[in-house]
């Protein structure tokens, strides 16, 4: 199974995938406690790369979205 990268509307970037390892620019492996993982995108968690929550505490707003069909709008294979 893929890991996917589900970037969560006005929220984080959850990160849905059992052998991911989250590493800062030496290299250096941060502790993880729980799957998935919540990547901070509004600057403002305290936990910093990882979402505390923050986001709906300051109404984070984010309006980019990708671009086709949603996944319930695609016919089934
Ligand atoms: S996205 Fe959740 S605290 Fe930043």
């Amino acid at each position: 199974m893929p890991t996917i990268i589900r970037v969560r509307k006005n929220g984080p970037c959850r990160i849905e995938g059992e052998d991911v390892k989250v590493v800062d620019w030496d290299g250096r492996e941060y502790k993880v406690d729980r799957l998935p993982i919540a990547l901070c995108r509004c600057g403002a968690s305290t936990t910093k790369p990882f979402c505390d929550g923050t986001h709906s505490k300051i109404g984070f707003q984010a309006a980019e979205a990708a671009v086709g069909p949603a996944a319930e709008d695609k016919p089934a294979t």
